[in-house]
């Protein structure tokens, strides 16, 4: 089983990162041949979509001259994908938006991610800051991929199957930092993890 990683922050060290290096080591442990690859969009290049619809016909010109055609090596070569992002104005980050425009060409090729489940992990600073939005924002793009969304699935009457990891804690002032663990969403990463190992046992490639 093959699975990869998006890790869609541009900081180093952050919350959604650390969620998923919990989902990648609960992945590890309960499949210790899983190959988990982690893409930090922060640490490739990536140049902007420029609009200019050659992708249409399944090219982009942009692939000559930047990391892109490296990491659709990747996703290709993929079971699964989970993409982690944090909330920046209810939505994704700017980096992360670029990646899923230059992504137009893999739906345009024949849907090159078509039947991989996908998996999120968001990161918010504020309680109701905008992670559920962006979790449904992200599933649609999966799901325009042609890839099949997936949540963990735990005792429903305390845990929900989306890992949402929040800073703000019960009190208005009262915050955690990037790098402390997050009962609830750590254990739906864990969850994830479980569904991934499940899921990717049931579709044959
Ligand atoms: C430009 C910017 C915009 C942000 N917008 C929001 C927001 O709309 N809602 C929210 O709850 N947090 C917002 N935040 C806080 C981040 O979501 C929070 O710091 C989160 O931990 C970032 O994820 P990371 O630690 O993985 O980088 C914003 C942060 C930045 C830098």
């Amino acid at each position: 089983m093959k699975v990869v990683g998006i890790i869609g922050s541009p900081r180093k060290g952050g919350a959604s990162a650390r969620v998923f290096s919990v989902f990648a080591s609960e992945l590890k442990a309960l499949d210790p041949n899983a190959d988990v690859e982690q893409i930090c969009l922060a640490d490739m290049r990536m140049l902007q979509c420029t609009g200019c619809d050659a992708c249409l016909k399944g090219e982009c010109p942009l692939d000559k001259d930047d990391d892109y055609p490296k990491m659709v090596e990747k996703l290709v070569a993929a079971d699964a994908i989970v993409v982690a992002s944090p909330v920046y104005f209810f939505n994704v980050p700017g980096l992360l938006k670029t990646f899923i425009d230059r992504s137009r060409r893999m739906k345009m090729n024949r849907n090159m991610l078509k039947n991989k489940w996908f998996g999120t992990i968001v990161a918010s600073g504020l309680r109701n800051g905008g992670a559920e939005s962006v979790t449904s924002l992200l599933l649609v793009w999966a799901l325009s991929q042609g890839m099949l969304p997936m949540s963990g699935l735990g005792n429903p009457v305390i845990e929900s199957g989306l890992p949402i990891t929040t800073l703000q804690k019960d009190k208005l002032k009262e915050f955690r930092k990037p790098g402390d663990e997050d009962e609830i969403a750590d254990k739906a990463a864990k969850r994830l993890a479980e569904r991934v190992v499940e899921l990717v046992a049931l579709v044959k490639r």
